[in-house]
């Protein structure tokens, strides 16, 4: 625990990364690694049938492509390591341990692929005028392949953090790359891209040509294209679907969580229908009846498009909790093998910094009074914030990966949910969180001690009387803690 935690407590720090990581996905997937190789090949297409309105076409999609990805698409891309390095620095950092490498090679493939658009883009037309256009097809299946690299390598990382399989034992970058859901996954998310570009080149053709007979034999090639990936998005679909629960439910032992998780689990399946049946429907259409393809009813399968991606991220994030790394992990950044000493020592006792409460978080309603009843003293004011103050760091430390104060997934809705409007029950509460990871398996064990335990349900109650928005390092600062008093043991592995 040696960075400051930032915290949003509003949308929630998970909101954060999945609505910059999302828009990333939509744009990489749709935009870059299905889309090149789509616009390639409608210049070759136009090339040989020596058709110059394909070639228009394909330049006109692969402009918008070339704008939307070199500005939202790569800001996003570094926006992600911002994010997720602000939420989750521990992840993160030990993502970069394992993965150094693969990031080295796929930082070098990136930077060949903005080249290579760059190029590819810009000597169109002059490269066409000299009647190089048999090389100027090459780039263009040049930066398809370079494109689907770098979700090839980045695919793996995100099965890493599902399942390391045999890197748990044997820690290889080689055993962390080959992981069990890497190719299931890579199966399934290069034959999806290919086909969202194909509903989204189904968009563009509607504005960028005229309703005559080559918008309608552009509409049908861009159909047979969508529709010829459908079935090995099927196939890849349901391969990734059966891997995720075999390694998975492994790490379920509790049988809650296997419910909650096989509803996710399922989940999956009804995106993976839903994807596609707007295909089928699309591309049938395009087919079949492209006179009647308005383009307003083609923002529908779009949206569509656009929504099944976001829920299918959303779900193989959940079904990865309460990990980030896969049994090595968990989701507030504490490793699964420094449980057994934070739960001796406290969380506390390794934490460098602590957050401190501002004026408003720590204001203590008017009137409250001790349980005898009596108006509390100044002292036992200033105790009780001198626990609070605990309890946030306990929070922030524990909780806040995952919940808000007040926002969204809040710690003080649920405890409400659960215990009503109060006044609760301190033993209740205290037992809960005790148990927390028996109750709901999706998160993780309570790591703290037993007197941090006390603290967090002292803060608790605290944030059911006062709702004020819990303050990351951002807004907060921090103090550094001094070192742990003599009597804490120290680590036994560091000497
Ligand atoms: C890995 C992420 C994660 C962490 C860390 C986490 N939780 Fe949760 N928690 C969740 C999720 C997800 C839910 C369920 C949300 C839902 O059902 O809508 C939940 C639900 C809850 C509930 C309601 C449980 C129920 O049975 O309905 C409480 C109370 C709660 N969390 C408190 C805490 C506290 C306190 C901490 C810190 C000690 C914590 N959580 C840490 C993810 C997490």
């Amino acid at each position: 625990m040696d960075f400051p935690i930032f915290h949003l407590d509003l949308l929630g720090n998970r909101a954060l990364i999945a609505i910059i990581a999302v828009l990333h996905v939509i744009i990489n997937h749709g935009l870059a690694v299905g889309m090149m190789p789509l616009v390639a090949a409608m210049e070759w297409y136009g090339h040989k049938k020596k058709d110059p309105r394909w070639d228009n076409l394909a330049y006109k999609i692969l402009f918008v492509c070339f704008i939307i990805t070199t500005t939202v698409g790569a800001l996003t891309g570094v926006g992600i390591w911002f994010s997720a390095s602000l939420v989750n620095p521990y992840g993160i950092a030990s993502l970069i341990r394992v993965f150094f490498w693969g990031w080295f090679i796929e930082w070098i493939v990136f930077i060949t692929e903005v080249c290579l658009i760059l190029a590819y883009t810009l000597t169109w037309k002059k490269w066409t005028e000299q009647g190089r256009k048999k090389e100027h097809i090459m780039l263009g299946f040049a930066l398809a392949f370079f494109s689907w690299v770098t979700m090839a390598i980045i695919v793996s990382i995100l099965g890493f953090m599902m399942d390391p399989g045999n890197w748990l034992t044997d820690p290889s970058l080689w055993n962390g790359f080959t992981n069990p859901i890497y190719l299931p996954q890579l199966s399934f998310r290069t034959p999806l891209s290919l086909m969202q570009a194909g509903i989204i080149a189904i968009f563009l053709t509607l504005f960028f040509t005229h309703r005559d007979s080559f918008r309608y034999e552009a509409l049908r090639g861009l159909g047979l294209w969508a529709l010829c990936f459908t079935p090995f998005m099927l196939l890849g679909g349901w391969w990734y679907y059966s891997a995720v629960p075999e390694t998975m439910q492994e790490n379920l032992s509790v049988s809650l969580l296997t419910l909650e998780f096989a509803e996710w689990h399922d989940k999956l399946l009804y995106i993976i229908v839903a994807m596609l049946v707007i295909v089928l429907i699309v591309a049938q259409m395009a087919i079949f009846r492209p006179r009647y393809l308005p383009k307003w009813i083609l923002v529908i399968p779009l949206l569509a498009v656009i929504w099944t991606t976001g829920h299918f991220e959303r779900v193989r994030e959940f079904i990865r909790k309460p990990y980030i790394i896969g049994k090595y992990m968990y989701a507030n950044g504490m490793r699964v093998e420094d449980y057994p000493l934070l739960q001796r020592d406290g969380i506390l006792a390794h934490a460098t910094y602590s957050h401190p409460l501002t004026e408003e978080e720590k204001a203590i309603p008017q009137g409250k009074t001790t349980p005898a009843g009596k108006p509390l003293t100044e002292q036992e004011i200033a105790e009780l914030q001198g626990h609070l103050q605990h309890g946030k760091d306990v929070f922030m430390n524990a909780c806040s990966r995952c919940h808000t104060g007040h926002g969204v997934n809040s710690v003080n809705q649920h405890l409400r949910r659960m215990y009503g409007d109060g006044p609760w029950d301190k033993e209740s509460v205290k037992s809960y969180m005790e148990n927390m990871h028996g109750a709901q398996p999706f998160m993780p064990p309570f790591p703290g001690n037993a007197k941090e335990l006390d603290y967090l349900t002292e803060y608790l109650f605290h944030l059911e009387e006062n709702k004020t928005k819990i303050k990351g390092a951002q807004t907060s600062g921090v103090t550094v803690n001094t070192p742990a008093p003599k009597e804490t043991p120290a680590r036994e592995d560091a000497q």
